[in-house]
């Protein structure tokens, strides 16, 4: 195994952990929902985000538990992130990660809940002075994801998404979009190891750029692997977007220009760490996989 695909496989061992510890299963009367929430955190996903926090972390010393809290919540906004944009009101999907869309594995209203119980939980790690001890820093990590998540981040970009289909966007409104919707919460991911080691403005506006390419990229590609890759492989259905009328860089452009752009942005991506030194190798390493990656 690559050093990068081992790291991942660390990363996200270490992440499901501490999910599993963060999501109990209470035997009350809300169990069903524990259980939703623990279907979708706990899926089979790449664990991305937890790792770019994970490893962004590493750059400034920063204690693993604090590390991992914070990969976990952002774990649980993603999850959430993904049982809503499964439901029927929005790409109405029935399969993710290679199983059943929450909705499907439960019921709509359900799926609802456990989204909004995700993004919840999320916030409540992020206050626990487990942590970090200082509050202050709790309060950074708590504003820079909800503004992540928000409607000025994620939500919003998805909000765009949807409208876009009854719509032409350019490639600059394309662009802006992606970045809402996907680019925010890989921004949030990769500063928060900025965040909770209290590092240099430089140095966490390097990052800032490193996401901001990264996003772009990994957007493209999961726009790409929707017309090109395999159903089975990815865990989720394919050749979709088209038919949803969804506003995207290769349908705008054309696969090959749109895949030798996402290239561009993660070569741009790794420039904007020259001034890190080797600890930043796997970011450099994630770049590239993020263009290249089948699932
Ligand atoms: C899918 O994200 C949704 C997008 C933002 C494109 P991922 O491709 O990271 O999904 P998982 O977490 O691996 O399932
Ligand atoms: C989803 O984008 C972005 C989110 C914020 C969840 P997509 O709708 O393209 O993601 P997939 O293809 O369903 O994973
Ligand atoms: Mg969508
Ligand atoms: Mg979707
Ligand atoms: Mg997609």
């Amino acid at each position: 195994m690559s050093p990068l695909k081992t790291a991942m496989a660390e990363a996200a061992a270490a992440v499901d952990g501490m999910l599993d510890r963060l999501l109990p299963r209470p035997a009350d009367a809300e169990s069903r929902l524990a259980e939703a929430m623990r279907y979708a955190a706990l899926g089979p996903g790449k664990r991305l985000r937890p790792f770019l926090v994970i490893t962004g972390s590493r750059l400034f010393n920063v204690a693993t538990t604090s590390a991992l809290r914070v990969a976990a919540a952002v774990e649980m906004v993603h999850a959430y992130s993904l049982v809503h944009d499964d439901l029927p009101a929005m790409d109405d999907d029935e399969m993710r990660r290679g199983r059943p869309t929450v909705h499907v594995a439960f019921d709509e209203a359900t799926a609802i809940l456990a989204g909004d119980g995700l993004l919840t939980r999320a916030f409540e790690v992020l206050a626990d002075p487990l942590t970090h001890s200082n509050p202050a820093v709790c309060c950074q990590l708590i504003a820079a994801l909800a503004d992540a998540a928000g409607a000025r981040g994620m939500v919003g970009g998805q909000m765009i998404d949807l409208m876009a289909e009854h719509q032409r966007l350019d490639q600059a409104e394309i662009t802006r979009l992606q970045m809402l919707k996907t680019g925010k919460l890989i921004g949030f991911s990769c500063e928060a190891g900025a965040i909770l080691g209290r590092a240099p403005a430089q140095q966490r506006f390097a990052l800032q750029a490193y996401a901001h390419d990264l996003g772009l990229a990994f957007q493209i590609a999961d726009d790409l692997l929707d017309i090109a890759g395999d159903a089975g492989e990815m865990g989720k259905a394919a050749s979709k977007d088209a038919a949803a009328g969804k506003a995207t860089l290769v349908a705008l452009i054309g696969p090959e220009r749109a895949r030798a752009h996402a290239r561009l942005l993660a070569r741009q991506a790794v420039q904007h760490l020259d001034s890190f030194d080797e600890k930043a190798d796997l970011l450099r390493h994630l770049a590239r996989f993020v263009v290249e990656r089948r699932t």
